[in-house]
């Protein structure tokens, strides 16, 4: 029978948990966001986060469970986000998952959740090792290349604010709601990209680290200097903030390209994840700079990239696969960069 893995995630503001297939089949999936949880703090609340993972995650398990159709005896291991994140949610995840897999006997992986984010293309798409990752999501943003499971090499990261956090504090200075990126996008279709000049904070230098802060301030200063807000000022600063994004990780992605050639003569895909991943503006400038470069451009369908269970789920197959199990003795992990899952 083909292998089933359990994957729990809770390591932000998304209770999630799924059942994967070895043979690439999402047999159910189920996520709860705490949107309603944080949305009058305006951000995510770390101890509102904890409890709520708390009161969910046992029922949306057993959901997730009867929604496969299996029992958890048919399982192959579980899977969980061991971290980084937020620590109280994690460590809700974690014990959880250490009782399922020690009351039936399974194999108890802790999964990176970047390492979830970072394979969860090579369950829809037909992604091979070694390929360059742009990760993007609301703690991080990295480009890396991914040499197999467990084997990253980092090219460069933010040196200080994420893409997903200068769209949420953005959002935030707009006032147009959380979760502010998504929101942010859906107004960026109605305003003019061009009708603010903002910088692009890294652009023209070597390498691949990226800077949002800059831009994030210059959003402040025009945001203060305008007074009152109205819809069509919030839509085009919302267009040309999402544009100067776009154009940093083109400037950025063009420097990782050239070195991840240099390495990988023979290897030609792009691959995105993360929660910024779902922004189709910066979907469809990744898709226009593969072909320039003459690469494959992968991403995962647009559900899959913000956190979800499955990604916890295909992460924990693919380290099963490669014997990469763990033991009772993993702690949650608050910080976690992937390239401390190098072996040797
Ligand atoms: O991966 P994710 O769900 O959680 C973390 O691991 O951080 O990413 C969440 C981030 C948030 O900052 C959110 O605003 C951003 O992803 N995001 C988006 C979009 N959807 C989610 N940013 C831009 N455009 C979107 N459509
Ligand atoms: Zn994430």
């Amino acid at each position: 029978m083909t292998k089933l893995v359990l994957g729990i995630e809770s390591s932000c503001d998304e209770t999630a948990c799924a059942v994967v297939s070895e043979d690439k089949k999402i047999l159910s999936s189920v996520v709860w966001s705490q949107y309603d949880e944080h949305r009058r703090f305006g951000g995510v609340v770390p101890e509102i986060a904890a409890r709520a993972h708390l009161e969910k995650c046992d029922l949306l398990i057993r959901e997730c469970i009867e929604k496969a159709g299996i029992k958890f005896s048919d399982l192959s291991a579980v899977a969980v986000a061991g971290g980084p994140g937020l620590i109280g949610g994690v460590l809700v995840g974690v014990m959880t998952a250490k009782a399922i897999a020690l009351c039936h006997n399974l194999p108890f992986i802790a999964v990176n959740h970047l390492e979830g984010h970072a394979l969860t293309a090579r369950l829809t798409e037909p992604v091979q090792f070694p390929y360059l990752l742009l990760l993007t999501s609301g703690g991080h943003c990295q480009l890396l290349e991914v040499m197999g499971v467990g084997q990253y090499k980092r090219l460069g990261g933010t040196i200080d604010d994420s893409a997903g956090e200068a769209f949420d504090k953005v959002a935030k200075m707009l006032e147009i709601g959380y979760p502010g990126g998504p929101n942010l996008e859906k107004r960026a279709k109605l305003g003019n990209p061009k009708a603010f000049k903002l910088p692009v904070p890294m652009k023209g230098r070597t390498g691949c680290d990226f800077s949002f802060s800059g831009l994030k301030t210059a959003v402040r200063v025009a945001v203060d200097k305008a007074g009152e807000l109205t819809d069509a000022y919030k839509n085009d600063m919302c267009a040309s903030f999402q544009a100067a994004v776009v154009a940093e990780v083109q400037d950025r992605l063009k420097n990782g390209i050239k070195l991840f050639k240099a390495d990988f003569p023979n290897a030609a895909d792009l691959v995105v994840g993360g929660g910024v991943a779902a922004n189709t503006a910066l979907r469809e400038m990744l898709e226009k700079t593969a072909k320039q470069y003459k690469m494959n451009f992968y991403a995962p369908p647009v559900k899959l990239c913000t956190d979800n269970g499955v990604m916890i789920a295909w992460a924990g197959m693919e380290r099963l696969n490669a014997d990469l199990t763990d033991d009772f003795t993993f702690r949650a992990r608050p910080r976690w960069p992937l390239t401390e899952l190098n072996q040797g």
